[in-house]
């Protein structure tokens, strides 16, 4: 357990604070979820303990550094552990001395039905419960299918001491990653579902003071966290269906989605076209809404879909580039981004890595380039830098949007690279800049050539009605 000094005054004039008390938490696994958690509930003023139980990680925190790469984490752990008011132990009995909330925030991954793998959550509900020396409310921090909380009630039931009460809550996290602290701090709306009102407003008075509170009951809560990334894989996966449309009419999907978007009841978020989604949640918790769904018996198709559209979405970047190059084999490609999207390091499920993985499997030679995305990742050669990628390339792939990438000078790019072809996945570059400097510009819905998508055009039939296929030729 790092050393832990008495907590100051809180919260200073200016400073956020909780909505209810300062309490004592315990939160279990220090992941993206639980270390954006703890460090927030001590920057909030909460006096919060943190188990993890991977050495490394453990250690890395031990000495002041943090395992994952988010934007004011390292500010706000540092200032915990300053003010003593955030520590991190191995010892999930002594986190939970005094602890009047543990939240759970451990790994739910997917198995092969679609369903998660809630063994890791198990395990920590009964060690909570084994542990625990007074009552606790335990909050499931970690995405799982309704019905989770009630099970884990009684799990936690059979390890309690006798005259513990633990009581499991449900507060499911929304937070995005390379945004994770402004999120938390600031979240469009903090969900708790419970049994009994007490728990209740102890687990959204934890949360900042001012935030909308969403309460119904557990399995309640635990669905709007499926029902949420669903309906957002569902946005992008329909931005793709119209960017494809798009690049078979031959106009622009950013505009035309910039369009629909600019209806306040559509909303522009999360309708811009891609290489598809990815990442540890989106393709985890739509399998996870399908499996829901076919174990109570209805009807999932708009979930389907999304999944069968990304799929295409997520392979046909490879497949339209061979046909540009009219082959990928021993072509070299330079691909800029490998991490599921900016400013984060989480390669898990991520489209531009699977990008990377198809072209080395149709025998490209590739260059990649991400400053984020973890080392050991053995796919193609890594760059140190982006000129390192695009460096003798006859072909670059960005595949994910990033300032850095789309500050990339074309004229540079022409006279580095073997090749003058552009695909952006991403949607980031300026189409204008890089066909002046000669290059040949594809993309997701940037209105491809009709050559690969010929279209038989309705309004022109309409406009020929009656004449003679000669006619038109003829100019008549
Ligand atoms: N990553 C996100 O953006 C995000 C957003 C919202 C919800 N979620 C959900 O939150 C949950 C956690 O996601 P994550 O990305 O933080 O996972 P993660 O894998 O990054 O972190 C989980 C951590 O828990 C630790 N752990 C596991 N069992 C433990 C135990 N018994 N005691 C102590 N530590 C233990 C692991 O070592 C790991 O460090 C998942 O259910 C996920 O679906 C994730």
């Amino acid at each position: 357990m790092a050393e832990r000094r008495e907590c100051g005054p809180w919260p200073r004039e200016g400073e956020p604070r909780p909505a209810g008390r300062a309490r004592r938490l315990c939160v279990v696994g220090a992941g993206y979820v639980g270390l954006t958690a703890a460090a927030c509930f001590a920057h909030l003023g909460h006096d919060v303990r943190c188990v993890e139980r991977d050495a490394e990680r453990l250690g890395t925190l031990l000495e002041g550094g943090i395992p994952i790469h988010e934007p004011g984490l390292a500010e706000l752990v540092a200032a915990g552990l300053r003010s003593g008011r955030l520590g991190f132990t191995d010892d999930i009995g002594a986190a939970l001395e005094g602890a009047e909330v543990a939240f759970l925030c451990v790994g739910t991954p997917p198995q092969a039905s679609g369903e998660p793998d809630l063994s890791l959550l198990a395990a920590a509900a009964r060690e909570a419960a084994r542990h625990a020396s007074g009552d606790v409310v335990v909050v499931v921090k970690s995405t799982v299918p309704p019905g989770s909380c009630e099970a884990l009630e009684l799990v936690c039931a059979e390890e309690a001491a006798p005259g513990v009460r633990i009581r499991v809550a449900s507060s499911p996290e929304f937070l995005r990653e390379s945004r994770a602290v402004e999120d938390f701090l600031a979240p469009d709306r903090v969900v708790v579902g419970a049994e009994d009102a007490d728990a209740a407003e102890l687990v959204a008075g934890l949360y900042p003071e001012g935030c909308p509170v969403v309460v119904c009951d557990r399995r309640g809560a635990e669905l709007v966290k499926y029902a949420a990334n669903t309906y957002l894989a569902i946005k992008i996966s329909f931005a793709n269906e119209v960017a494809q449309l798009c690049d078979a009419l031959g106009t622009e999907a950013q505009a035309v989605l910039a369009g629909v978007g600019a209806d306040h009841r559509v909303g522009p978020e999360f309708l811009r076209p891609g290489p598809g989604y990815g990442g540890s949640c989106l393709p985890k918790d739509v399998a996870g809404f399908i499996a829901l769904g076919e174990a109570a018996g209805t009807r999932t198709t708009l979930a389907a879909a999304a999944e069968a559209q990304n799929a295409h979405a997520r392979r046909s970047v490879v497949h339209r580039l061979e046909l540009v190059l009219g082959g990928l084999s021993g072509r070299q490609v330079g691909v800029l981004g490998l991490a599921f999207k900016d400013g984060t390091d989480d390669v898990r499920d991520s489209p531009a890595l699977q990008i990377v993985a198809d072209l080395v499997a149709a025998g490209a030679v590739v260059t990649c380039y991400d400053p984020l995305a973890p080392s050991f990742l053995a796919l193609g050669t890594r760059a140190a830098t982006v000129s390192g990628a695009i460096v003798g390339a006859e072909a670059l792939v960005v595949a994910v949007a990033s300032e850095e990438y789309q500050r990339l000078d074309p004229v540079t790019a022409a006279r580095s690279m073997a090749g003058r072809v552009v695909f952006d996945a991403a949607g980031i570059l300026d189409l204008e800049r890089w066909t002046a400097a000669g290059f040949s510009v594809y993309g997701v819905g940037r209105g491809m050539p009709l050559a690969f998508y010929p279209v038989v055009w309705t309004p022109l039939r309409w406009t020929t009605a009656g004449k003679s296929p000669g006619a038109e030729a003829a100019g008549a």
